[in-house]
């Protein structure tokens, strides 16, 4: 359960966040808004990447701000970028190992852990190749793997669908769907591709220009005729 309160972040004179609240405790949950809304904001302000100058963050009743970035990953925080970063030199599996290593799984667990993501990613073929040979698709799934080990609590998602062919879609929408179950972590999906959103969460957060414009099921949001407004017609 997510416990956003009043969360404000400022870059100089840009509101980036404007008094934020929500509570969110659906286990996907969509957020939307048009380029600049604040959507990768809320994500720097979860994992503590952002400058927040006012509100809380409660996560299963912690307060999250109070945490140092990687004591929140270790909680189970975990997020994935926008820009894709995978390092040319290490392989797939290598990536996913990574972080277990910062998480002190058991040595003798974590082999196990990393084929569980591979399988239920379906890139258990890919696990020696490296990142320089990966295809945008492959890196994208790369790093969602690196969000699924080690027992995540909450995933952040930031524009996943970005660039990815039909096709890729396809399996990108199969694997967000079954994250919940399989890893019981909730998700917070930002995505600009409305059918995913539609598809995959149960409710939907609309930002623009850093307020909160809309929050509820996702259906009705879609329909809101603030939300069409601000952002669907644009
Ligand atoms: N590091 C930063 N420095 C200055 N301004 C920033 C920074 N990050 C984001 N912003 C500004 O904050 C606003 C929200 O940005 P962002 O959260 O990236 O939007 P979105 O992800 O919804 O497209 C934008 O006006 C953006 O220019
Ligand atoms: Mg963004």
């Amino acid at each position: 359960m997510i416990d956003v309160a009043n969360l404000t972040v400022k870059f100089g004179g840009v509101v980036a966040l404007d008094d934020v609240s929500i509570h969110l405790t659906s286990d996907v949950i969509g957020l939307i808004g048009p380029n600049g809304a604040g959507k990768t904001t809320l994500i720097n302000a979860f994992s503590g990447f952002a400058p927040v100058t006012g509100g809380r963050i409660g996560v299963n009743g912690r307060d999250l701000l109070s945490m140092p970035p990687h004591a929140r990953a270790r909680w189970g925080l975990a997020r994935s970028f926008q820009k894709v970063q995978t390092v040319p030199d290490l392989t797939v599996q290598d990536h996913l190992q990574t972080v277990l290593d910062s998480k002190r799984m058991p040595r003798s667990e974590r082999a196990a852990e990393v084929d569980r993501v591979l399988d239920f990613l379906e890139i258990a073929q890919l696990r020696d190749r490296k990142g320089r040979d990966l295809n945008p698709f492959q890196s994208r799934m790369t790093e969602i793997g690196k969000c699924l080990v080690g027992g995540p609590r909450m995933v952040l998602l930031d524009e996943p669908g970005g660039g990815l062919s039909e096709l890729e879609m396809v399996r990108l929408r199969r694997v967000i769907t079954r994250i919940h179950a399989e890893f019981g972590a909730q998700v917070l999906l930002v995505d600009h591709d409305v059918d995913l959103i539609r598809d995959v969460c149960s409710v939907t957060v609309v930002l623009d220009f850093g307020k909160l414009i809309a929050f509820g099921v996702t259906a009705e949001v879609l329909a809101n005729e603030v939300v069409k407004a601000a952002y669907l017609g644009r």
